[in-house]
């Protein structure tokens, strides 16, 4: 870790929220970049060592960060990207209370017909908790939209999508950091889909704060239109002194007339349905918001080779429409499955661009023919965050192992096991006497309470013991029980962690040497399969063709034993479609190192490599 300390300047402006332990913040530290995956079937990125913006600036790729937001926009400040960002959209946690899960169906079974049991292909995983107390909700995104100003261009624009929730603190975070005078307006987005109406209206919509970093910014007003078909505002491509835009085209006898664009009724209200189970660009992503609503922000303050950021970019939405309307993108979110969807998704997006190009048909292909650069990304890995998966399907695991039965409305307590309330103690830190301390503090606030208390831990500080067995001494009521997963036989067996294994033929083709053929022969995931054991109590569950448990098969043809690069893909793009399974590849000549990545339906990755 670097010890440089990167400089933010103070909020702009004057009104300001409080909460306990409000902190500005006055410098960040950057962290080391590791670059793990490229995308780029061109091959024509030069990935340089550092994604410094100096590096990057004639040479671009896009970049996709798995880490936490806050590493990763000090990374980008260290790394020159100060005052670069032309847009950022962000939809950061609403601190909504739940725990937002993915569901994950096995590829093919329904095909099949082996299992009827529609439910018995579902697994859940937990994407990421919104469960937040609100002092460090605020904190968290004080921090975030401070980074965030430093990073925006000075004619840039900042959109933040919020609901009821904490849109009203939001805006008061806003108004301290990019300043009352610089809010454009609050854009809201009308949804359909069931509320609950009883005792009040409806809650049926989110609204979207647009800020600018000062007066002077671009804004196309194409996108306020309701009837918005950015195929035909495109044809309109020119722009008069009343910077009105036009189009010309030619009369019967051959003469050039100038055609406006016919006035649409703008609008800040958007009637948009949720990206709905059958819609083709839905990913199983449970907060995936619509491309046809983000795309109007990218239009309007964006043009082509702009830079756009999402710090929280979910399944990918914004960088896909910042991809096909041709703009240049950075990408980043803290979970490792979300970096698999999102980076999925970019490469069909690529994909199908790269295949318009080919066709040469301009009027499909978005960018200069002759600019390759934005057909690419690479994936960093900035700080270690591999923990975060890990840590929510622990607990999720956790929870399911022991049979706790979770409750949502309690701030404090997490479920029930038997009669005992139950405490999970955070699985990144052992559980200690502050954590002792806080339950203690809580149930002197509940005089009432008569039930006894079992807490959930990875592991123990050593004072605690004592002080448990004092507590239970002196307290016949609210008795405090510890399940200790490390050491603990009836529960702890699920900490034991089996990495998918898999059985793979490499060989050079015997025909011509310039091919390789691989075959997947075997894949087992154990943990695919005990979590559909745990979900399907009643019956073990057979999976008849080992490919419904892979996702994605990617290919790179001459790995050079650090960097993926990913020359071949294998996306199915149904939900029930298989992976091929079986590839033959274009090879050196001479010695080359083949490297297959298999990535699970749970997102796990499995590596091999063989030299032909
Ligand atoms: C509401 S979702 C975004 C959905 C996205 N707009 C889409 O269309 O798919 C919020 C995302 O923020 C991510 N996230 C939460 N805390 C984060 C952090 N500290 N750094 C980076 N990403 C974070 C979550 O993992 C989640 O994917």
């Amino acid at each position: 870790m670097s010890e440089t300390k990167i400089k933010i300047t103070p909020a702009k402006g004057r009104p300001m929220l409080y909460w306990i332990g409000k902190k500005p913040l006055d410098y960040v530290k950057d962290f080391p970049a590791q670059l793990v995956e490229v995308f780029d079937p061109e091959n024509n990125a030069k990935i340089p060592d550092i994604p410094s913006y100096e590096n990057l600036k004639n040479n671009w790729h896009n970049l996709l960060s798995h880490g936490d937001n806050k590493d990763v926009l000090a990374t980008l400040l260290e790394f020159g990207f100060r005052g670069k960002l032309d847009l950022i959209y962000i939809d950061p946690p609403f601190k909504s209370g739940s725990d937002y899960v993915r569901k994950v169906e096995l590829r093919g079974l329904k095909n099949l017909g082996q299992i009827e049991e529609d439910k018995a292909s579902f697994l859940q995983q937990t994407m990421y908790f919104d469960i937040w107390n609100n002092d460090t909700y605020l904190q968290f995104m004080y921090e975030r939209l401070m980074l965030l100003k430093e990073l925006l261009a000075d004619t840039g624009s900042i959109y933040v999508h919020l609901d009821w929730h904490v849109g009203h603190y939001v805006k008061l975070l806003m108004d301290e950091v990019f300043g009352q005078d610089n809010f454009r307006n609050e854009i809201v987005w009308k949804y359909f889909g069931p509320t609950s109406t009883e005792k009040n209206f409806p809650r049926k919509h989110d609204y979207i704060l647009f800020y600018t970093k000062s007066n002077n910014y671009y804004f196309d007003e194409a996108a306020t239109l309701i009837e918005y078909d950015e195929k035909a505002v495109r044809r309109y491509d020119k722009v008069d002194e009343h910077e009105k835009r036009y189009k010309i085209y030619y009369d019967k006898n051959g003469k050039s007339r100038k055609a406006y664009m016919k006035e649409g009724k703008p609008t800040e209200v958007f009637e948009i349905p949720f990206v709905q189970g059958i819609a083709s660009e839905r990913l199983g992503f449970a907060t995936q918001k619509p491309e046809e609503l983000i795309k109007r922000f990218v239009v309007a303050s964006t043009t082509t080779n702009d830079l756009v950021l999402d710090c929280f970019c979910g399944s990918g939405t914004t960088l896909a429409v910042a991809q096909k309307l041709g703009r240049r993108w950075i990408g980043c979110d803290i979970n490792k499955g979300a970096i698999q969807i999102t980076s999925k998704r970019l490469q069909n997006v690529i994909l199908n661009e790269v295949k318009n190009l080919k066709k040469s048909d301009s009027s499909v292909a978005l960018l200069p023919q002759n600019d390759k650069s934005h057909y690419s990304f690479a994936i960093y890995k900035v700080n270690d965050y591999d923990l975060q998966l890990l840590k929510t399907e622990a607990i999720e695991l956790a929870v399911q192992h022991i049979g706790i039965q979770r409750i949502k409305t309690d701030a404090f307590f997490d479920g029930y096991l038997g009669k005992d309330l139950v405490k999970i103690i955070d699985f990144n830190h052992p559980l200690t006497l502050l954590d002792l301390q806080l339950l203690k503090d809580e149930l002197k606030k509940r005089p009432n309470e008569d039930r006894d208390i079992t807490i959930v831990c990875l592991g123990k500080e050593l004072a605690v013991d004592p002080e448990i067995e004092k507590w239970n001494k002196t307290h016949p009521v609210n008795k405090i029980k510890l399940i200790e997963l490390k050491t603990d036989k009836k529960y702890g067996n699920f900490l034991i962690h089996k990495p998918a294994e898999a059985k793979i033929e490499i060989l050079r083709s015997s025909q011509n040497d310039k091919k390789a053929i691989i075959e997947i022969k075997e894949f087992i995931s154990p943990t695919i399969i005990e979590r559909l054991n745990i979900d399907n109590k009643l019956f073990k569950v057979k999976i008849p063709d080992f490919r419904s448990m892979i996702d994605t098969i990617l290919i790179d043809n001459n790995y050079d034993g650090k960097t993926f690069h990913i020359v071949y893909s294998d996306v199915p793009e149904r939900k029930n479609d298989l992976v091929k399974g079986k590839y033959e590849i274009e090879v050196n000549s001479s010695k080359c190192k083949i490297a297959i990545k298999i990535i699970d339906m749970l997102g796990e990755e499995l590596l091999i490599m063989k030299e032909v």
